[in-house]
This record gives structure tokens, C-alpha cells and sequence, in this order.
């Protein structure tokens, strides 16, 4: 499918039918979310991903009640990382520059102004900009999700502190950010399906200056 068409074809769904999402497109779809781009690279957040339907189960409660966490086929926890810490923005220098067969001074600049900048900011700031580069990295889900014939709902109806509890992400300097539901539409009973998109006309959202 071309772009356009993908972009018409995915919706936020409401209903699944169950059925399993075959490993090869999740793995699409992961590659997608590792290749986002992030601010200065550090992609600064892990993705938990649940197929287990007791722990699915365990979470419906926690997110709304909403049926998508339960009929899904995937759920992907998006976490940010709960603060910038220097243990995390220099081990993620280093590994770059081992992999580009670099120098560790190479970057030493860049590195302590971040250190600078990430060290003047709160802990809820930190957090939002974290949080901020899990949605590029959904985005870039959404997309693949498409393109590989999977549904998707993006989800932020949850109870954050709940699901960072359930899942022990404090204990691992984690904080929930987004979730993202996988699987295969119910057409049946999904009344979003059959629903025109809504979006804003191009002239109310586009500015263009020349
Ligand atoms: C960050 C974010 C959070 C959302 N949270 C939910 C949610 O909790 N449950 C849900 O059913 N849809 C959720 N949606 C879906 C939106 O309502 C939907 O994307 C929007 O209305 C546009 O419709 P479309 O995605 O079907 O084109 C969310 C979407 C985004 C991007």
C-alpha cells in the first residue's frame, strides 16, 4: 500500500478479534521503534512487551477498563526513563563510540553539556523528555504497524502509577509513558471501522510563511 493509503487504512482500534499477530511482524514492528530517532540519540526508554494474557488481564483494571488490552494479540508498554542520571548519558556515549570505533574524548563536549543541561532540569522535566521520545518511537509503530497489515491502538488511558507499580518500573528508573496496543480488527463489532476520519482541514492546521 502506498503511504496515503496506509495512513487511511490504520485507525485507533477498538476492537480485536483475538487472534495472534505472527512473531516476524512484531519484530517489524520493534525494529521500527529501535530505529526511531530520539533526542541526541539516547533513546531514553524501554518497551515492555506483554503477551501473557493473565498479566493483560491483570492490567485492563488499570487502563480504563478498555477491551483493547485484553483482546489484543500485543501490548506494548512504552516507559521512559524516570531521569537522565550521568551513569546513563555517559554508558550511552561510550557504547557509541565503541561501536563507531571511536575515541571516548571524541564526544567528551557534547556529553558534559548534556550532563550540563539534563542536570539543570527537575525530575519531572527530565521525565517529559523522555516520555517525549517514547511518542516519536510510537509513531514510527503506528506506521510499521500499517504497513505490516497490524492494528494498533495508541493508548494513554491508563493509570500510570498503577501499571508503574504492577510492572516494578520504579524499581528499574522506569516511568510508563504510552501504551500500544496490536492485533487484528473485529470489523464486526469495532464501531469505529465504519466511521469517517476526522481531521483538520489542511488550511486550519498548516501555517505556511514564504
Ligand atoms: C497519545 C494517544 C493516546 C490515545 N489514547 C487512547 C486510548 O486510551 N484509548 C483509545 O481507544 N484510543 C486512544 N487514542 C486514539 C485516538 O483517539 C485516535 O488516534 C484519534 O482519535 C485519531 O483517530 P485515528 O487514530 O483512528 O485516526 C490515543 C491516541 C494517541 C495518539
Amino acid at each position: 500500500m502506498a503511504l496515503n493509503d496506509l495512513l487511511h487504512w490504520r485507525y485507533a482500534t477498538k476492537s480485536y478479534n483475538g487472534a495472534q499477530v505472527e512473531q516476524r511482524k512484531i519484530d517489524t514492528i520493534l525494529e521500527a521503534i529501535r530505529f526511531a530517532p530520539s533526542s541526541s540519540g539516547l533513546q531514553p526508554f524501554k518497551v515492555i512487551i506483554i503477551s501473557n494474557p493473565e498479566l493483560k488481564a491483570q492490567l485492563q483494571p488499570l487502563c480504563c477498563n478498555q477491551q483493547q488490552i485484553t483482546q489484543s494479540s500485543h501490548l506494548l508498554i512504552f516507559a521512559a526513563w524516570d531521569q537522565y542520571t550521568p551513569q546513563r548519558i555517559n554508558a550511552f556515549f561510550e557504547y557509541s563510540n565503541a561501536i563507531r570505533n571511536l575515541p571516548s574524548s571524541v564526544t567528551d563536549d557534547y556529553r558534559l553539556s548534556l550532563l550540563d543541561s539534563f542536570g539543570g532540569m527537575s525530575r519531572e522535566q527530565q521525565y517529559f523528555h523522555a516520555s517525549r521520545q517514547c511518542y516519536i518511537a510510537l509513531g514510527f509503530a503506528l506506521l510499521a504497524a500499517a504497513e505490516a497489515g497490524v492494528d494498533a491502538t495508541p493508548m494513554e488511558g491508563f493509570d500510570n502509577q498503577a501499571v508503574n507499580a504492577l510492572l516494578k518500573l520504579p524499581e528499574q528508573g522506569l516511568n510508563s509513558s504510552v501504551l500500544l496496543a496490536l492485533g487484528y480488527r473485529d470489523a464486526e463489532t469495532d464501531w469505529l471501522v465504519k466511521l469517517e476520519k476526522v481531521r483538520r482541514d489542511k488550511a486550519d492546521l498548516f501555517v505556511e510563511i514564504v
